[in-house]
């Protein structure tokens, strides 16, 4: 029997490229989906069955009976948070546990971890990265100095290696004299949450995850963050605690680079960033004001101004070598359908240097811009490719060509039905 695949779903910008909108059209593909890297900074918005929910941690695979989900070792996991967007799902009539594995490898977030980034961005004043505040940080660096509790460890003594870990926390907190904060309620969920996970297979999903590739199944591995977010390849230090990229994969789950498949590559027709960073292609105009109204642009875990500007190519090329890309998945179209003219940055500049490639340090660098006209036309209602407007699909083959990569999906609305499939 011919092995399975592991795909990969990735956002390869900053996230927020909206994943949450295709998996439909995806997760009927695949026998398993498994969530690789991050944690609850993530925000995927899924409409299903009428209904909307916010997976955070939650692997995109939960609505469909039958199909396994994993939370692989990559991850870091809020035992209070997941109780909370699990319980949501079961009180919709999701049967989690008979589909949901988590990978006794992924790392616990601690209350404290969360008061740490808190601490840690208060002492970076204006530096700050400007964290989505969930502790992501504190947890993956603890689980690089090995120091950090892993989900494997709820299953014996907890409560004594709990308290020394949160000790060693209290006392990091006493010496950088941060005292805003009060554990009392959030450490009492965050115990029931530790109790409520326990009712779940925590498993080697590593091990089941090769098996069920040795028996032919495939797997989706659906990325969260993205890749400029990434730990290494991101804008460091503006940048999330965990490898977004293609290679996460891997090392997220425990899976070969030779049983990676197609890697799917997801971005918005314009950009966005939440939180602090270089931005070369940021508006600070009534334009970026227009496309973050229309394109509802504002953050799914915390409620921020997402910052936005046009299409950068630079960031898109760059994240498609790093991944790996064979298949772009082009999201918000119709964001753009009333823009007499249409900007794509095509290259950096400072100080008259002019790169096409990405900086090491994108801090200073301004846009270079190429203009195409807009197609100033509803694309919301358009159900084929045959009715794309010309000047859409000059800006489609435009991106195509720069890339080398072929956009098989183009999103023109929040629905199912305005997915045209190429
Ligand atoms: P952290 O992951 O909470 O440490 O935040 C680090 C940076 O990544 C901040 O700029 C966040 O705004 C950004 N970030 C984290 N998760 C997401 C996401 O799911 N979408 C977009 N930005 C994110």
């Amino acid at each position: 029997m011919a092995k399975g695949k592991v795909d990969a779903l990735l956002g390869i910008v900053f996230g927020d490229e909206g994943k949450g909108k295709v998996v439909d059209v995806f997760t009927p593909r695949y026998d398993i989906v498994a969530r690789f890297a991050g944690g609850p900074n993530a925000g995927h918005t899924i409409i299903f069955d009428g209904k909307k929910f916010v997976l955070r941690s939650i692997p995109s695979g939960v609505f469909d009976e039958g199909k396994l989900n994993v939370i692989g070792n990559g991850c870091v996991i809020a035992p209070d948070l997941f109780m909370a967007e699990a319980q949501e799902l079961e009180a919709a009539g999701y049967d989690l546990r008979s589909r949901l594995h988590i990978s006794k490898r992924a790392h616990l977030i601690l209350p404290t971890h969360r008061v740490l980034d808190r601490a840690y961005e208060a002492a970076k004043g204006k530096n700050r990265v400007g964290t989505t505040g969930k502790g992501i940080g504190p947890a993956y660096s603890e689980k690089a100095s090995r120091t950090g509790l892993r989900v494997g460890d709820i299953l014996e003594n907890f409560r004594e290696k709990y308290e020394a870990l949160k000790a060693r926390h209290l006392q990091i907190l006493a010496d950088l004299h941060y005292t805003d904060f009060d554990l009392s309620g959030e450490e009492e969920k965050w115990l029931a949450g530790v109790e409520y996970m326990r009712q779940f297979p925590l498993t080697d999903t590593e091990i089941e995850l090769n098996r069920a590739l040795a028996e032919g199944k495939n797997v989706l591995a659906e990325g969260a963050q993205g890749t400029m977010l990434d730990i290494d390849h991101g804008t460091y230090p503006f940048v999330s605690s965990s490898s977004t990229v293609c290679g996460g994969v891997c090392t997220g789950l425990g899976v070969a680079p030779t049983s990676i498949g197609e890697v799917f590559g997801i971005f918005k027709a314009y950009s966005t960033r939440v939180g602090s960073g270089p931005f070369p292609v940021e508006l600070f105009d009534a334009t970026g004001d227009k496309i973050r109204e229309i394109g509802n642009e504002y953050g799914a875990v915390t409620g921020r101004n997402r910052r936005c500007g046009w299409l950068d190519m630079v960031a898109l090329r760059y994240a498609i070598m790093v991944n790996g890309v064979t298949q772009l998945i082009m999201m918000k179209g119709d964001v753009l359908d009333s823009f007499a003219t249409i900007r794509v940055c095509v290259a950096y500049e400072k100080d008259g240097v002019r790169t096409t490639d990405m900086p090491y340090d994108t801090e200073g660098w301004t846009a270079v811009y190429r203009d195409f006209p807009g197609w100033q036309t509803p694309l919301n209602g358009l159900t084929s490719e045959a009715e794309f407007p010309q000047a859409f699909r000059e800006y489609i083959d435009f991106i195509e060509r720069e890339t080398s990569t072929p956009i098989t999906i183009v999103s023109v609305g929040p629905d199912r039905a305005q997915t045209i499939q190429r």
